[in-house]
């Protein structure tokens, strides 16, 4: 009679739930959630976003509404946008730091509602430049970086100062990791605030639903001449090394999914570092078509896409889904 070998034989070894349990290095917790919300300068606003499955953009005197309940569940940190709709937009994205905006007023009083929630804000022009592209451009369409780069270090600054506790530059203008950690430095916030770098962001078509959500659409060209190219591997790697020389605290990959063997790369680059992943507008969206099409179950996926994240290497995931995994995590 035919008989395996004992090197055949794995299954004995996950037979029980507990014993599948054990087959993770890192199990999903609820600190490894970071959830990014919309802010916009409405105070009264709660507006659904179509593209983006139960998101809204909210107004400031409403945010208590919207995340009192999920710091209850166990919410950790957000990450905030700015979605400005009354602003009026210029060549540097001067509304980006206006102390009325929208951010800077989110800080402020989350901050004031739940001294122990972790406030990160993303920082970039787009929402706020005529041409709604991520840095100050020359007459030709063209970035113009060093401006860029003291310009993006400038609203880090603001926000920073307001009281966020992470800092977020999502532009890739080159060299601004330096000059936001300088500025930071220089006014007495470099050991206040964390860094985090959007190191390796791609130019994905995943994106649609945030500019939607974010009004942040460029009106001219795209974002490839900044944003890496999906198949730029070796990029991706040099500027994850970059951005751990200018200071970064923590290496974002973005997207996430598509992205992770730029993620287990990363790992293996800022070893000394967390990695973050953003599973960003379009993955999320993406998520909800497939279980409403009926290709699958929306939570079983959910969980399965976090835990790609999570064994490549990730410990912290930027996601749409965080307030579905404060009650997954639970049951
Ligand atoms: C803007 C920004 C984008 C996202 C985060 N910050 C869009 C873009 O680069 O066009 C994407 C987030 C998402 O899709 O969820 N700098
Ligand atoms: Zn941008």
């Amino acid at each position: 009679m035919a008989s395996l070998d004992i090197s055949s034989v794995l299954q004995g070894g996950y037979q029980h739930p507990l014993s599948r349990s054990w087959q993770a290095k890192r199990t999903l917790t609820k600190e490894m959630f970071m959830y990014p919300i919309f802010v916009t300068d409405d105070p009264n606003a709660r507006v659904e976003i179509d593209s983006l499955p139960g998101q809204c953009r909210w107004g400031v005197d409403r945010l208590e509404e919207f995340i009192g309940p999920l710091v209850l569940k166990g919410l950790k940190s957000v990450i905030l946008f700015g979605v400005p709709l009354k602003c009026t937009k210029d060549a540097k994205g001067s509304p980006a730091d206006d102390p009325n905006g929208p951010v800077i007023l989110a800080i402020k009083k989350l901050q004031s509602l739940y001294p122990s929630l972790y406030i990160a804000c993303d920082v970039c022009l787009c929402e706020y430049t005529l041409n709604g592209h991520c840095g100050i451009t020359l007459k030709d369409g063209t970035i113009d970086s060093l401006p860029s780069a003291a310009r993006i270090a400038e609203v880090a600054l603001a926000y920073a100062k307001a009281g966020a506790h992470c800092v977020a530059p999502s532009d890739m203008m080159d060299g601004r990791i330096k000059t936001i950690k300088r500025a930071l430095i220089d006014n007495g916030l470099g050991n206040k605030v964390t860094l985090m770098s959007y190191s390796a962001k791609f130019a994905s078509a995943l994106y649609g639903p945030f500019r939607d959500a974010a009004g942040s659409a460029p009106s001219f060209g795209d974002r490839k001449c900044y944003q890496l190219p999906p198949a730029g591997k070796g990029l991706a790697r040099r500027a994850i090394q970059r951005d751990v020389v200018e200071g970064a605290d923590i290496i974002m990959v973005k997207p996430a999914l598509p992205y992770l063997d730029v993620i287990q790369d990363a790992v293996e680059l800022a070893q000394d570092h967390p990695i973050a992943c953003y599973q960003v507008s379009g993955e999320f969206a993406m998520i909800h078509a497939g279980a409403k099409a009926g290709v699958y179950d929306l939570r079983t996926m959910a969980f399965e896409a976090s835990e790609s994240f999570v064994r490549a290497g990730c410990t912290l995931i930027l996601s749409y889904f965080t307030p579905d995994f404060l009650d997954w995590l639970d049951e």
